[in-house]
């Protein structure tokens, strides 16, 4: 964890932009995968992590800012946990380490609810994403699952301070982008004919296991890169084929790394497989040309995009003008997705507190198809840490689709994108922190141009 005085820093801001009230944080629990002792890997909510700091099972936290009081729920061990997991620092000595001196057992959280309900004290509490949390809602608060009403000031208390990464934390980012950086150049060494995606899967998560680390997000390690987040890896990889891989660190501390790349099955990548390839490159590089701050994210965006289409009128997929095939949403027969998504202690930063929120700055996003994806539509501000991720998919069941309908057919080649509809899907991904000036990539570059994919692939 950071020093106690950033926790203490990080909790006096939100207490002054809430300005009243109490703010109830919801820690996650343990989670049984087939009975209860027999757990998932656990992972603390992000949201307590970034103002309280332990990753500990079974803990809530109040800020009552009316009543100047810090506390956190909690319960010490009893001998039987300790039998079983071993000696623990107490949770009154971890909760000092994160400067919070009142600690109390988890029972008396009701108590204390209800008594601030008694007095109309303002309760704030954030979107739930767990059924544990609705059922904790419920049972202190008489808030059914369903009829939440999470606090829009809360919410934006805590993107606008989480949105903006300290040097700190982006020494943490940085650490799960190296790994990240590793994982991927662990796959560029091994994927070959004859192999499963499974065995890649393996050697990308040992990648980060032998770190200590955990993944940001299950692997996608695909033949099918045609879609978007295919979690499949019993295909067999075959000489023609390229490898769509999609993976993350996350750190000790819960800091998330997210790249892709796209490695050809045989030493090289086919000529048709290349030609395709540097469209997304070039698109991907014109969208990080672009990244500085005061630019719109969006626009950057409809950049990426055009050049995607571009590059495909130039081979004759599309026609037309490339920027209102853009604005149209043509191009999202061949990029369904956004181009990038802040990150940080989530992999897509604060996804369960609203993109309106953290993406959008508080302005609705576009229902288009496509479009309505791209997660991060805001100016971009010093401090940001975002994904860029273009790429070009052909997927057969959308290309049928759109045909049917003959959907833009002012902008698309119908007779030419059949032809394409066995080629899988590329993406290469990076992440970037915006800078007072520009931007710069965190971690490690991984290879993204053919070559230099090809050059360590061999
Ligand atoms: N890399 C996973 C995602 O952005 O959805
Ligand atoms: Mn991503």
């Amino acid at each position: 964890m950071f020093s106690k005085e950033t926790y203490i820093a990080r909790r006096a801001k939100l207490k002054e932009t809430v300005g009243s009230g109490l703010l109830l944080f919801l820690g996650n629990e343990e989670s049984g995968m087939n009975y209860a002792d027999n757990t998932y890997h656990f992972r603390q909510d992000s949201t307590f992590l970034y103002f309280f700091g332990l990753a500990h099972a079974g803990l809530a936290a109040i800020i009552d800012i009316d009543n100047d009081r810090e506390i956190i729920f909690g319960d010490e061990l009893s001998i039987d946990a300790i039998v079983w997991m071993g000696t623990q620092p107490s949770l009154k000595n971890l909760s000092e380490l994160v400067g919070i001196s009142e600690v109390l057992p988890s029972k008396d959280i009701e108590n204390y609810l209800k008594n601030a309900q008694t007095k109309k004290q303002e309760i704030h509490y954030l979107p739930t994403y767990r059924a544990e949390h609705q059922i904790k809602l419920q049972s202190w608060l008489g808030i059914y699952p369903g009829a939440e009403m999470p606090s829009v000031q809360f919410i934006l208390g805590v993107v606008n301070q989480r949105n903006y990464k300290s040097a700190e934390e982006i020494v943490e980012i940085e650490k799960a982008c190296i790994a990240t950086a590793d994982m991927h150049l662990a796959a560029m060494r091994m994927v070959r004919p004859g192999i499963k995606e499974s065995e890649v899967a393996a050697v990308v998560a040992e990648a980060a296991f032998s770190l200590d680390y955990q993944l940001s997000f299950p692997i996608i390690a695909t033949i099918n890169g045609q879609t978007l987040h295919n979690h499949y890896h019993g295909n067999v990889i075959k000489s023609g084929d390229m490898l769509l891989l999609d993976a993350g660190a996350e750190t000790e501390m819960g800091y998330a790394g997210d790249m892709s790349s796209t490695i050809p099955a045989d030493r090289t990548y086919t000529a048709r497989q290349k030609e395709i390839y540097d469209i997304s490159v070039a698109a991907h590089e014109a969208a990080v040309a672009a990244l500085k701050p005061g630019v719109l994210f969006e626009d950057v965006y409809d950049l990426s995009l055009k050049t995607i289409a571009d590059g495909l009128k130039s081979m004759g997929f599309m026609k037309g003008d490339s920027m209102e095939a853009v604005k149209a949403g043509a191009c999202a027969l061949f990029m369904p997705c956004g181009l990038g998504h802040m990150m940080g202690l989530d992999v897509h930063d604060m996804e369960n507190l609203g993109e309106k929120y953290v993406g959008y700055g508080g302005r609705e996003k576009s229902v288009q198809f496509g479009r309505k994806s791209l997660r991060l539509g805001r100016k971009l501000e010093p401090g940001f840490v975002l994904t860029i991720e273009p790429g070009i998919y052909f997927i057969p069941e959308l290309i049928d689709l759109w045909r049917s309908e003959n959907k833009f057919s002012e902008f698309i080649n119908y007779d030419k994108v059949e032809t394409y509809k066995d080629f899988s899907g590329i993406r290469n991904e990076e992440d970037y922190l915006i800078t007072e000036t520009g931007a710069r990539l965190l971690g490690k570059k991984i290879p993204i141009h053919t070559e230099e994919v090809e050059a360590i692939h061999c």
